[in-house]
């Protein structure tokens, strides 16, 4: 059971890409003189931008793409660091050593995500950037984020992959800081199976994230040759495919977010009197996805419990979401064996050490936290048990009374 946006797949999606299939043309260039090219991946720009409220976006084949060419738009690299959340999908951390920088864990708080008190005690000489990332529907504490940015002169880069649709005090997710980024693989809000997108306000950090997903050529790149590259890029570029069944998806963006909201809602009214039972703190209640319902239980073992009664996990047991359970960055395996950017002679740092326990206050709130799906069922968030997005109203309270019926045998 994947994310919202795939359980709605339907005759829009496939009216939009039998549009691009007939037309013949795939490619996101093309003249607008040409009757076959049809500026999907151009209008789903456009329409992002406006939707999440940035003044530009460029849209790629992933969020992981997404982040590399973000944080190196905004000129994170070699000697920098960057903080992140011990509690995230391991690409928030794993670009940053890919743009050669060097990940900081920090704790996360009753949120979910960063907790700013501990970006403040991470900061350093060497800090470049803040990556909050808007885990599982909701937004950071972008306000206290933003101000620690401002004061430590640090750049606020948003990961929203999980947040696509989510606003933060009327504003969409993406747009507070210097940057966010999207991802449109099968889990997220709306979906094309693959596809990312990064935001931003900024016009030059535009420019380089445009360059660095297309051979380092400037924005106004319509399929042909415009000035001078000024510096090496990659191709991360999406497809008219893509972006075709996401045109789609979006106009259905505003329909789901207020039914997943309604669910929740019903969702959690039926379980709220359990005592010894609380709710993630949600920072702004109006802007979240809903596409999540965690609870934190008094005790890691009571958790487990009544996780393994519901055939699911506790949240610290959902593999590569959390920091603890990433093997590959604990163990810092560089894909060649020099160690960049770990031994980069850039990097003031000294040794970096990533390990288990390194972050008590994280380690504490997953052990007892348990994920109910309300839209979003994956295996890797540990969301096995809860309703999808199609689920009525008597689905809906008999999950939710069977959640309080296990729960209440062990509380
Ligand atoms: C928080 C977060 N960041 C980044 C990504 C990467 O997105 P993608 O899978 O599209 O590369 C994901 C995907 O699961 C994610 O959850």
């Amino acid at each position: 059971m994947p994310g919202p946006g795939m359980e709605l797949i339907g005759e829009e999606e496939k009216r939009e890409l039998l549009e691009v299939i007939e037309s013949g043309y795939l490619f996101r260039y093309g003249s607008p003189d040409n009757p076959a090219f049809k500026a999907k991946v151009y209008q789903l720009e456009q329409q992002v931008a406006r939707l999440v409220g940035v003044s530009y976006a460029v849209a790629v084949n992933s969020g992981t793409s997404a982040l590399l060419a973000a944080l190196s738009g905004l000129g994170v690299g070699p000697g920098d660091e960057v903080i992140v959340p011990g509690y995230t999908f391991i690409a928030s951390i794993s670009s940053v050593i890919y743009a050669r920088a060097i990940p900081i864990l920090a704790e996360v708080d009753r949120t979910l995500n960063l907790d700013p008190q501990d970006v403040l005690r991470k900061i350093t000489p060497r800090t470049k950037a803040i990556l909050p990332v808007h885990m599982l529907g909701n937004p950071a504490r972008m306000d206290e984020l933003k101000a620690i940015a401002s004061q430590h002169g640090l750049l606020l880069l948003e990961d929203c992959a999980q947040a696509f649709g989510a606003s933060y005090k009327g504003k969409g997710v993406g747009s507070i800081g210097d940057a966010g980024i999207y991802s449109f693989n099968i889990y997220k809000t709306i979906t094309s199976g693959d596809g990312g997108m990064v935001g931003t306000n900024n016009k030059e950090v535009y420019g380089r994230v445009f360059g660095l997903h297309d051979q380092g050529h400037n924005p106004m790149r319509v399929g042909v040759e415009v000035g001078q590259r000024p510096f090496v890029g990659l191709d991360l570029r999406m497809t008219e495919l893509t972006a075709a069944v996401l045109l789609a998806q979006l106009r259905k963006v505003d329909g789901m977010l207020a039914r997943l909201r309604a669910n929740k809602r019903r969702f959690k009214a039926i379980i709220a009197d359990l005592s010894g039972l609380e709710f993630r703190e949600i920072t702004d209640p109006e802007g979240e996805c809903a596409t999540l319902l965690t609870v934190f239980l008094p005790g890691e073992e009571i958790a487990r419990k009544i996780a393994s009664a519901l055939g699911t996990k506790v949240v610290a047991d959902s593999g590569w979401h959390v920091y603890s359970n990433m093997e590959q960055i604990l163990e810092k395996r560089t894909i060649t064996p020099e160690g960049c950017p770990f031994t980069c002679p850039y990097y003031k740092g000294g040794q970096v050490d990533y390990r288990k326990g390194m972050l008590p206050q994280t380690d504490d709130l997953l052990s007892r936290a348990i994920n109910i799906s309300i839209g979003v069922s994956d295996p890797g968030l540990g969301s096995a048990f809860g309703v999808t997005i199609h689920d009525n109203d008597d689905t809906i309270d008999a999950c939710a009374e069977l959640f309080h019926r296990t729960a209440k045998a062990y509380l």
